[in-house]
């Protein structure tokens, strides 16, 4: 049976073991890496996985969750929820540090995920990825360095399996730069006085309905396939992550207060989905608080007519949602635009692994020529580039060291204008990147030329974390 290429770089990155470099590297101080197994296919995922010396893989992972868990500062995880957990590392690549001379040397204290998956790049296309997760170091470890193994490490793995390109959501927005991830889509959380907005919309045709969140769940990742190309920075979620949306993840407290519900258009195909749960307020009732977790169209039509079944509830004061974009459709859709207030963080972050590759896996907005001097602050990939795109937006990327270069900047600038979020111009003015005719504008200049080549119509943007 012939692979897809997410299988084939899946099998690639399981087999190739721990990277040798980090590994001696961290052997010098007294510690272990290694590869944490976990199944290959679903296949291979027990029927009734327990956390026994039957199925040694169980423990292994468990006692991982456990330190992922301590990582990031959570309760030490329900023991009865671990081993439901391990399907959903099926066809992962999970590595752990460990050092034997810790009170529970079972328990890595360093712990780094991985998934292969595909990040919508501009053209309605996208490009296999290989999303980090779980990147946590014990804190009777931290500071000396076994972050920056474990980073180099893999990104050194994902290379040799042949991925272009590296995404992750972060903790904490210092700590990825310096391995040249770039902020690539922001997240907008949008928080809307429903009495003061005065909200319209176009008339809808199709119905809503209320969902159980088993319906949700079987929907939900059909949609979201049909949707994610339109936005530059969406991922394919896993069905761990619908599960979170859904409530269904074992183990989660506080899901009895979601709530799911449908669009269908005049033909009876399901064009949006929304949940969102409730908060009562106790000194008045007509300001409860409605949280949307997640809002999902694939018309502009069901849009409409989700935003409109918000704002129709009574006894809501505010409106919140997180993890939108910051240009949503809804601010043209509010008399009072004051009323929605709106706060950006960075979200997803991106790294270049393979210029040429990655560059070439987008479309252009504009045909032209620009030739980038791009260095990598771990060596990676570097060099100068000229990037000629035709009249129909695709470009031929080739390595060409006698081109004059018109601009130079570092892999973390270049995977900031990769998905089309970012501005050239704005890059030059921070001071991040240097172009031959510094002071120019206008559509000529090389800031022009990039921003006409690189810039989306539609912002990034990523509507989960991972
Ligand atoms: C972030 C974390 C993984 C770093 O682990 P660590 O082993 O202490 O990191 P290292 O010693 O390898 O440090 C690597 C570099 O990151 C820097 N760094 C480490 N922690 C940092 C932090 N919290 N913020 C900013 N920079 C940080 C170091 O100064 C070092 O910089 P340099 O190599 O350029 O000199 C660890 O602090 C942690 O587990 N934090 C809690 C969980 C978390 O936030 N994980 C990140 C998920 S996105």
């Amino acid at each position: 049976m012939t692979q897809t290429p997410q299988q084939h770089f899946e099998s690639a990155l399981r087999e190739a073991g721990p990277d040798a470099a980090a590994a001696e590297a961290l052997a010098a101080h007294g510690l272990d890496l290694r590869l944490i197994p976990t199944p290959a296919s679903a296949d291979d995922v027990p029927a009734e996985p327990a956390i026994s010396s039957e199925f040694p893989e169980v423990v292994a992972l468990a006692d991982w969750l456990r330190s992922v868990s301590r990582g990031f500062l959570d309760a030490e995880p329900d023991e009865k929820s671990l081993p439901s957990r391990y399907g959903a590392f099926v066809a992962r690549r999970n590595i752990g540090v460990f050092d034997p001379t810790t009170a529970q040397p079972q328990l890595p204290v360093g712990t780094f995920g991985s998934f292969v998956t595909q990040l919508t790049v501009p053209g309605q296309s996208a490009v296999e990825a290989f999303a980090i997760t779980a990147v946590t170091v014990a804190a009777t470890h931290r500071r000396r360095g076994i972050a920056r193994q474990m980073m180099e490490g893999e990104l050194r793995a994902a290379v040799a399996a042949g991925l272009s390109v590296a995404v992750l959501t972060v903790s904490e927005s210092s700590i990825y730069q310096r391995y040249g991830f770039a902020p690539s889509a922001p997240a907008a959380t949008w928080v809307i006085d429903r009495k003061r907005a005065g909200f319209s919309a176009p008339a809808t045709a199709g119905r809503l309905d209320y969902l159980s969140r088993e319906q949700f769940r079987e929907l939900a990742p059909v949609l979201h396939d049909r949707v994610r190309l339109a936005s530059p920075g969406e991922i394919v979620p896993t069905g761990m992550h619908w599960d979170r949306f859904a409530g269904t993840l074992p183990g989660v407290k506080n899901t009895e207060a979601l709530r799911f519900v449908q669009y269908r258009d005049s033909d009876g195909v399901v064009q949006g989905l929304v949940v969102y749960s409730l908060r009562e307020n106790d000194a008045d009732y007509t300001k409860t608080a409605l949280d949307v977790s997640l809002l999902m169209t694939a018309t502009d039509e069901a849009y409409a007519a989700m935003w409109r079944y918000l704002f129709e509830h009574d006894l809501i004061g505010d409106i919140t949602l997180s993890l939108r974009s910051v240009d949503e459709p809804v601010r043209w859709m509010l008399a009072d635009q004051r009323a929605a207030v709106v706060t950006v963080v960075d979200h997803q972050y991106v790294r270049i692994l393979n210029i040429v590759t990655a560059l070439q896996s987008r479309t252009y907005g504009s045909a032209g020529r620009v030739v980038l001097e791009v260095t990598d602050p771990l060596g990676i990939d570097a060099g100068r580039f000229a990037i000629d795109v035709d009249d129909f937006g695709q470009a031929v990327v080739t390595r060409d060291a006698t081109a004059e270069a018109d601009a130079t900047l570092t892999t973390v600038e270049l995977s900031a204008l990769f998905i089309g979020g970012t501005s050239a111009a704005t890059l030059v003015s921070a001071g991040r990147v240097t172009v031959r005719d510094a002071g120019a504008t206008g559509p000529d200049s090389v800031t022009g030329r990039i921003d006409a080549m690189f810039r989306t119509p539609t912002e990034p943007r990523l509507s989960f974390w991972y």
